[in-house]
């Protein structure tokens, strides 16, 4: 593991047992977080961002397992912990914005007191300490302190998410995983959390993963993108790279599908056709029946493999650049 990395996922298999079969959700997942680095990750729905998220937190559903793979934290593979090995991991080393967390909170409990609970399941500190704590943590987000008392309903959808984004921080993790942490905010809202996220990375110099199917996001808050596709990554490498310099035609469409980057937001228009099914993937890359640079039988017949095409860790598994 190399030294300034917090985190190296290597070649992580999650996958999902269902009545028809097997779904390879995360198949052959590979990257890499520096310290302090924000990284990324974009895809359609249903090709897997979510599901890596939850392996690395170790919080899959019942069906769900890690098939292979590793999941290195400062060193220390997390694939093999038990449930009762992660519990001290969670929250303390790493936390996770859920998605449609917005949500979350417990409407009959006050927000503070959540928060409080939160923090005391985690660490002995006291009741005072927990909610001195609280009043910091809400002064860092930008929510009054006057309103630790308050009840959800009381809170705007901003002020709620702050708040969820004060209950990941509150037992300092070097981690942060943020699953589509502004999705349902409106427009002006959305920029005062990207703003709020960029602020957190400054002053706490956290790592981050941030999940979201907006190319502006992105651009905003990561150093680093992996454009997923049916549970593989197939471009990796920093936001200027990718976005501006793409090599993988999924991610060409994904970008065209997208195109207002830098004005107003919008969920991604759909990219003709549909993802592989993941019970049963095709044999060759993934995206060949929707490619519009397909190459010919290779495409169908072999997978190409994550390769380093240029500047600074620029990854792309296409046969357009294996032979470069
Ligand atoms: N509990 C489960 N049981 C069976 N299949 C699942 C389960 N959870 C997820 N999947 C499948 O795994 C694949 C990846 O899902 P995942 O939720 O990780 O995608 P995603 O990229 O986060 O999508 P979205 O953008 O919609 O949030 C999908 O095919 C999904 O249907
Ligand atoms: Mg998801």
């Amino acid at each position: 593991m190399e030294r300034d990395n917090i985190l190296e996922v290597k070649d992580l298999k999650t996958y999902f047992k269902i009545r028809e079969g097997i779904v390879k959700a995360v198949d052959g997942v590979s990257f890499e977080l520096k310290h302090g680095e924000s990284l990324g990750f974009v895809g359609e729905s249903g090709c897997g961002k979510t599901t890596t998220a939850l392996s690395i937190i170790k919080l899959l559903s019942e069906n769900g397992y890690i098939e292979s793979g590793k999941i290195l934290f400062g060193g220390e593979d997390l694939a093999p912990l038990s449930e009762n090995e992660m519990l001290s991991k969670r929250w303390n080393d790493i936390s996770m914005i859920f998605q449609g967390s917005m949500n979350a909170l417990n409407p009959v409990m006050k927000v503070g007191d959540q928060i409080i609970e939160a923090i005391r399941l985690h660490e002995p500190v006291d009741a005072k300490e927990a909610r001195e704590r609280v009043e910091r943590l809400f002064k860092l987000v930008n929510i009054d302190t006057g309103l630790v008392d308050s009840y959800p309903h009381e809170f705007s959808g901003g002020m709620r998410q702050r708040a969820i984004i004060a209950m990941a921080l509150a037992c300092n993790p070097s981690l942060i995983i943020g699953d589509e942490p502004t999705t349902a905010l409106d427009v002006m809202v959305q920029a005062q959390i990207i703003d709020l996220i960029n602020d957190l990375r400054q002053k706490l110099n956290m790592s981050m993963i941030i999940i979201t199917h907006d190319l502006s996001i992105i651009s905003e808050v990561c150093d680093r993108v992996a454009v997923m596709y049916a549970g593989k990554i197939v471009e990796i490498g920093t936001v200027e790279e990718v976005i501006f310099n793409y090599k993988h035609p999924y991610t060409e469409k994904l970008i065209k599908a997208f195109p207002n980057i830098f004005g107003e937001r919008e969920m991604v228009a759909s990219i003709p056709g549909v993802p592989p099914n993941l019970l049963d993937p095709p044999k060759g890359c993934l995206f060949a029946a929707r490619c519009h640079k397909k190459i010919g039988d290779i495409c169908d017949r072999i997978q190409p493999e994550l390769k380093e095409i240029g500047a600074e860790g620029h990854m792309v598994a296409c046969h357009l650049w294996e032979a470069n």
